[in-house]
């Protein structure tokens, strides 16, 4: 089977954990876009592991992690981050690969991304780690792809301080790189998980626009970034938290007005501070328009909800279920950022659980309450809840339905 996962809100919903628990029952993990920019945190037996480039299935034992060809690589940032695995005891050798149609972050481009955010018209608040600009570059055709590294004419074309730069990768990458496409058709028959980076709402092109990151984080790009075409893909998974939380700039209809007690408790709890800036999280309640575009946009199968133990506190919990936009009430996600930032929430309150939830591992062991919440969701989102996370470790997971179920 084949099997996408993807951020259904602004990334950070938890996408390390599932996929590490995902990965259980699959034999390869390709991640198939974006690059440093994002975050993934896996705590398995007790140590927790932050990757940014590579495919969280890395850390379960004997899983082939593939960096797809949608990826841009920093390959100081790649190399780093393998010492910083193998000294934290996996294995890696013999089990990353990356793809040779990869795009290749260059320093001049993570400078140039920080100099461009000054300048530009509309701050977005980058990571800056220059994922705008390899991607600006790429389509510009005027990029360095990671097969480019063992032609001898593309080499050439590089300029010296290129050169000097990648000199040293070249020898290091060289045993990784394959052809995806051939390593894709080869491996058909075996359980792949194609892994997302980010979220849909920071899609380039679903996303809340110029606030946005610049690859495909919806599960379109799955096909395009992971080496298969869209019909060799099964069963297509959002993972969201119980509640919203975004970085950097941009609308977000649901956040938790300057100074709220509730934000800021939310940011406590739920530990909400970016893994790769450390940035403070905004946080808001969940918004339930986004999320159903989200279930549309991407084909959703079914739902994987996560940090549902932060809200064991709340007396009191709320959603959001339409928009009032200069009077009009709305129920799609707009696609503007006019829209979205006169947007006023139409408000639905569920009173809080009031128990705490880390240690209870079936469906029917949730609290009335903790379910009328996730019913709700799934009522409203039309799309099935499979998946609860009650907190941070691989066995504080609540399965209703395995992923890798057929039907
Ligand atoms: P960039 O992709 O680094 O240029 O950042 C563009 C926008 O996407 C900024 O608002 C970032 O904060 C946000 N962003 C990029 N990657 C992630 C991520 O992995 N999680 C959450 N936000 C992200």
């Amino acid at each position: 089977m084949k099997i996408v996962v993807v951020g259904a809100q602004w990334g950070d919903e938890g996408k390390g954990k599932m996929v590490d628990w995902m990965a259980d029952s699959a034999e390869i993990v390709v991640r198939f876009s974006g690059g440093a920019n994002a975050g993934h945190t896996v705590i398995a037996d007790g140590k927790t592991y932050k990757l940014h480039l590579v495919p969280s299935g890395i850390v379960a034992p004997g899983k082939v992690a593939v960096l797809g060809s949608g990826m841009v690589i920093d390959p100081a940032a790649l190399f780093d981050e393998l010492d910083q695995l193998e000294k934290d005891g996996v294995n890696w050798k013999g089990r990353v690969w990356v793809s040779d149609r990869a795009h290749l972050v260059l320093p001049t481009y993570k400078a140039l991304d920080q100099e461009m955010e000054t300048q530009s018209r509309v701050p977005i608040g980058t990571t800056g780690r220059g994922i705008g600009i390899t991607y600006a570059l790429k389509a510009h055709r005027d990029g360095v792809r990671v097969g480019d590294l063992f032609v001898d004419s593309c080499w050439d074309h590089l300029r010296p301080a290129e050169k000097e730069f990648l000199a040293p990768f070249r020898e290091r990458l060289h045993p990784l790189v394959i052809d995806l496409v051939a390593f894709m058709r080869q491996n058909s028959q075996k359980n792949i998980l194609f892994e997302g980076a980010q979220g849909v709402l920071l899609d380039l092109d679903y996303g809340t626009y110029p606030f946005v990151s610049s690859g495909y984080s919806a599960a379109g790009g799955a096909s395009l970034g992971g080496g298969v075409g869209p019909r060799h893909l099964d069963k297509v998974f959002g993972v969201f938290k119980a509640y919203s939380t975004r970085v950097g700039n941009g609308p977000f209809p649901t956040e938790f007005k300057e100074g709220s007690v509730l934000g800021e408790r939310l940011r406590l709890v739920g530990q909400e501070y970016g893994v790769t800036t450390g940035r403070p999280r905004r946080t808001g309640y969940l918004d339930l328009v986004a999320l159903r575009s989200a279930c549309w946009t991407n084909s959703l199968d079914g739902l994987i909800v996560t940090k549902m133990d932060v809200y064991d506190d709340f007396d009191e919990i709320q959603v959001c279920t339409a928009y009032r936009i200069r009077g009009r009430l709305v129920e799609d996600f707009p696609g503007t950022v006019a829209d979205l930032e006169t947007a006023e929430p139409v408000i639905r309150s569920f009173p809080g659980w009031k128990t705490p939830l880390g240690s209870v591992r079936r469906w029917e062991d949730l609290p009335q309450k903790a379910r009328d919440y996730l019913s709700f969701i799934e009522e409203y989102s039309q799309t099935p809840i499979s998946v609860v996370s009650v907190g941070p470790d691989r066995d504080q997971t609540l399965v209703r339905k395995s992923p890798w179920t057929r039907s």
